[in-house]
């Protein structure tokens, strides 16, 4: 181990990487059971990308008409493109009722009906009687701020739960024994500039997406898949990576979203011509298809000429017949990032707008308890003991190929609670710590003196910019063959590059040169996951559109990639079983069959 470091050992029953949605969630119900729980987050957790969150979070609450959380179960199984787990989706629709049923209890300020109760908005896919119903109204908001009113909640709640918080410190990496059990995590407390090994029963990862792998993203720069990045180091195989889900409407040259609640409250997209063309794609549903529907739809407008502007490159999002008082009481918002980043006033004009990626449904694969799962010696379901993932960073996997819009905030509720209530029966509260090995860390901290030394030829900013200008032409809406081989090709060479960077800041105090260039390492293990996996599977599957395989080939592919990156950047793939089988008879498996809305 290099001498220059020393580590500063802190013991808890268990330890959250991450203070979003979904980290937050565990934080304070790991606390409330009475397990000792730390939270470390590299950002103030008010600050996690959650807080961007707009449009809501779905529950078959029925407050607004017919719901069911059966419905709920069916549309998710079929938005996922029959890629997702079914006892999976089973566990998080029916406990998304109680879910959002307690955050209201804890205080989250949801926007109301007439009759005071919890206000719901259409969204894309969601549907009532197995899809043969009207549009179901499920997504429960907070006006369009359902994100900021949610994480503030449960940031107010793990503090009433005595969670302890580490505010500013940067997860490094895990730490395994050699059993393959997580021990814990290595973190820099980026103020400070000292090293601090967190030991935990069990860590939880919860540090969401790597959207800023690709060049435009709705998410936060700091979404750099810090979780994933890790665990990939630490020889674990990433799950479905090949998904990565482009929101419809992302501000045309700026990325921030507009919500999908724009849609459900009566928004329509149009091309040049002023038409309504997700007519012409999805019948029944239209402007409320699924989000892989309408990006391809916008795609498809734009590349045959329809698009709008001067390079025809964009669509436009119009509101302008939705009247100033559902703008102001619904979407105030989206009113103010239209103003701010397009100069658009929405009462008047609409809002130019382009598919721009959003979410990854791939991630660390986790069964519905949030325990991290492997293929190990033929068990495609065996536990990494001590490791928990929930929330972006995981692949549960409940979207499957394609989420649908407002499953993410549930995503992050139902399992970050799932997580707690796991932990409290498996965990015991002050349980003696196995004893570590003297090297433990080394691993680790000869990366850190690496990279802190690295003084190669290229600056940490452009590796990244070579990164996702390539994921983002060559990992597209849609992806062919040849696009993809191209892609894989740069991205191997743009991975090995790495070898080559310079951080020209040698300190340990606030350098964000380094930071980065660790943020950078995660990102680019993933978005060679990502690219590799796209190569590989040869068929169409939600967000998954390869141009040279257009249709769906479940006798091929109803299976779930596996991906590991060594540290050399060496790939290699393998499958796991689609759960095609629910947890209780309540509910029926739905067979897969043709996708249309
Ligand atoms: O459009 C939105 O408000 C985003 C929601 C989501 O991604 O779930």
């Amino acid at each position: 181990m290099p001498a220059a470091y020393s580590i500063q050992e802190h013991k808890f029953d268990m330890v959250v990487v991450g203070a979003g949605g979904a980290g937050l969630r565990a934080t304070f119900g790991l606390a409330q059971k009475g397990l000792k729980t730390a939270c470390i987050s590299k950002v103030f957790p008010t600050r996690s990308h959650t807080v961007a969150a707009q449009g809501g979070i779905s529950a078959a609450l029925g407050n607004m008409g017919e719901d069911d959380w059966r419905y709920h179960f069916f549309d998710t199984v079929k938005g996922s493109d029959w890629l997702g787990d079914q006892d999976a989706i089973e566990y998080m629709c029916r406990e998304a009722i109680p879910a959002i049923i307690e955050l209201e209890h804890q205080g989250v300020p949801f926007s109301r009906t007439m009759e005071g109760k919890i206000y719901q908005r259409p969204f894309g896919g969601m549907t009532t009687r197995y899809g043969e119903g009207p549009p179901a109204q499920r997504t429960c908001a907070a006006a369009d701020r359902t994100g900021h009113a949610i994480l503030h909640t449960l940031y107010q709640q793990s503090l009433a739960h005595d969670a302890q918080f580490f505010i500013e410190y940067f997860a490094l990496d895990l730490i395994m024994d050699a059993d393959g059990v997580c021990r814990g995590v290595l973190a820099l407390d980026m103020s400070e500039g000292t090293l601090h090994l967190f030991r935990g029963q069990g860590t939880v990862l919860a540090t969401g997406g790597y959207g800023r792998a690709y060049f435009s993203a709705t998410s936060a720069h700091t979404s750099t898949g810090d979780g994933g990045g890790m665990a990939l180091r630490a020889g674990l195989g990433m799950q479905d990576m090949e998904f990565v889900q482009f929101h419809p409407t992302g501000i045309y040259g700026a990325g921030c979203l507009i919500t999908e609640g724009v849609r459900g409250e009566g928004g329509i997209l149009r091309n040049a011509a002023g038409e309504r063309f997700m007519e012409r794609y999805a019948p029944s549903v239209k402007d409320l298809a699924p989000r892989d529907m309408v990006s391809r739809a916008m795609t498809l407008e734009i590349r045959e000429g329809r698009g709008v502007g001067e390079h025809k490159d964009h669509i436009l999002l119009d509101l302008t017949h939705l009247g100033p008082e559902v703008i102001h009481e619904k979407l105030p918002g989206i009113a103010e990032s239209a103003r701010i980043f397009a100069n658009v006033d929405v009462e008047k004009q609409p809002i130019p707008v382009i598919p721009t990626v959003h979410y990854n449904m791939g991630g660390i694969p986790t069964n519905f308890h949030g325990e991290v799962v492997q293929l190990r010696n033929g068990d495609p379901d065996a536990v990494v003991p001590g490791l928990y993932a929930i929330g972006e960073a995981a692949c549960v996997s409940v979207h499957g190929a394609n989420r649908l819009g407002s499953n993410s905030l549930l995503d992050l509720v139902v399992f970050g609670r799932a997580v707690a209530n796991r932990c409290a029966e498996t965990i015991k509260p002050g349980a003696t710590h196995s004893t570590l090995s003297r090297d433990a860390c080394d691993v680790a901290l000869a990366r850190l003196d690496r990279l802190r030394n690295s003084s190669g030829g290229t600056p940490t900013s452009v590796i990244r910019d070579k990164m996702q200008r390539t994921m983002q032409a060559d990992a597209a809406v849609f992806r062919s063959g040849e696009t993809l081989s191209d892609g894989v090709r740069k991205m191997r060479e743009i991975r090995a590059s790495f070898e080559d960077v310079r951080v020209a800041d040698r300190s340990m105090i606030w350098n964000t040169d380094l930071l980065e260039t660790y943020e950078l390492g995660n990102l680019l293990d993933q978005a060679l996951a990502t690219i590799v996996s796209a190569e590989n599977r040869t068929e169409s599957r939600g967000a998954h559109a390869r141009e040279d395989f257009p249709d769906r080939d479940d006798a091929n592919w109803q299976k779930h990639s596996l991906c590991w990156v060594d540290e050399k950047g060496n790939t290699r793939i393998d499958y796991r079983p689609v759960h095609m089988y629910t947890l209780t008879d309540d509910v029926a498996v739905v067979p897969a069959k043709k996708r249309v809305y």
